[in-house]
């Protein structure tokens, strides 16, 4: 695919709910929306176009006033909490004009989650952002690695994601494990909250744990399930289940949407959240949460958690990651000429995902030309 692109009639995490405090601004781009997030005084999550209707000036340099209005840091003008211009410094009695108002932007915080909605807001309801209630949960222990920038469009991390057949040799020395790579795998599709998912599948008995998997889940050999499901564009979670040979709970066919782990069984593993938010064509945030059962240890060192252990792990393993996404991403500036990619069985997962944002990029720019023509 030669055509690199985001959707923005899309839910994406702008951040975790802790990293809103109450009454500080944050500037972010959000698919090459300029946005200013913040917590009011009474817990709501606000998010505006970045830019001052005067002049552009950046509103998050600016400052909150104690009636709660955001004072643009140039030339003073003040907008309310809906994006409203209220006060005019050099015009204090002049009616103010209802141009002077900056876009707000959709905002859901759910699962200790801050969403926006940098697209067309009246197509906001369609879906809903996916959940995760392993995070912000006190059965759990959640960690979030990053924020990391990551040089590459976000379709090239989700495809990563989607295939770990490159843990051997992208993470050899860390997690790789040849013989993962080598366990089969099953698809499976729906639509969850207005939103496309696709998700694979990998079970496999009576398996040999690498040194890490043991350390983090204490068996040596399991019985194993383990599913990677782009939930959203937003958003990926990955979800491993281990026990004792025999003793892994059969669920559904073991085909259950999304896929969750149970606190306290005989079952150890984690639910990895890893969200992806586009910048531009060219790069994207990503966070990876790691969940573990709040009680878990690990094997190595029974007075570290079992999440702690793991995200200690993650930075070395994301920096290989980071490379591998930002090399392709290199590629990508090189016309085809003639190129096609090779796909591999295991690629199917990563050519769903396409298509599901091909689909969504196609529904998006239909919507916008009706709308244009209205
Ligand atoms: S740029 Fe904001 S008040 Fe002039
Ligand atoms: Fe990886």
């Amino acid at each position: 695919m030669s055509e690199q692109f985001f959707v923005r009639d899309c839910w994406y995490v702008a951040g975790l709910s802790s990293d809103f405090p109450a009454e500080k601004l944050t500037g972010h781009v959000i698919a090459k929306k300029p946005i200013v997030i913040w917590r009011t005084k009474d817990g709501e999550v606000v998010a505006y176009d970045d830019r001052c209707s005067h002049k552009r000036f950046p509103l998050s340099k600016g400052r909150l006033m104690p009636d709660g209005t955001l004072e643009c840091a140039y030339h003073g003008m003040r907008y309310d909490t809906t994006g409203k211009c209220v006060m005019i410094p050099s015009h204090p009695s002049g009616p103010i004009s209802p141009q002077a108002t900056v876009r707000a932007f959709p905002v859901i915080e759910q699962d200790g989650l801050v969403w926006i909605w940098p697209g067309d807001p009246a197509r906001s309801e369609t879906q809903r952002p996916p959940r995760v209630p392993e995070v912000g949960n006190d059965q759990w222990e959640s960690i979030c690695v990053g924020p990391m920038n990551v040089s590459a469009n976000y379709l090239l991390l989700i495809e990563n994601l989607l295939d770990i057949t490159h843990f051997y040799p992208l993470h050899d020395g860390n997690i790789g494990d040849i013989a993962n790579s080598r366990i089969p795998i099953e698809l499976e599709e729906g639509e969850a909250d207005g939103n496309q998912y696709v998700m694979t599948i990998r079970q496999t008995s009576s398996y040999k744990q690498p040194p890490y998997l043991e350390d983090w889940f204490h068996y040596p050999v399991v019985d194993r399930h383990h599913t990677h499901c782009m939930m959203s564009p937003g958003l990926t979670r990955v979800v491993m289940r281990n026990a004792p040979p025999g003793q892994l709970q059969k669920r559904d066919g073991d085909r259950e949407f999304p896929g969750r782990l149970d606190v306290g069984g005989v079952e150890r593993g984690y639910v990895l959240v890893h969200t992806h938010t586009p910048v531009d064509e060219r790069s994207h945030v990503w966070r990876i949460i790691v969940n573990c059962p709040a009680k878990d240890t690990a094997k190595g060192d029974p007075t570290k958690s079992t999440a702690r252990r793991v995200a200690e792990m993650f930075p070395a393993v994301a920096a290989e990651d980071l490379w591998a996404v930002a090399e392709q991403q290199r590629m990508f500036e090189y016309p085809d000429d003639g190129y096609a990619e090779v796909f591999l069985k295991p690629d199917l997962a990563l050519r769903r995902a396409r298509k599901i944002m091909t689909d969504m990029l196609r529904q998006e720019r239909a919507a916008a030309q009706v709308q244009a023509a209205e």
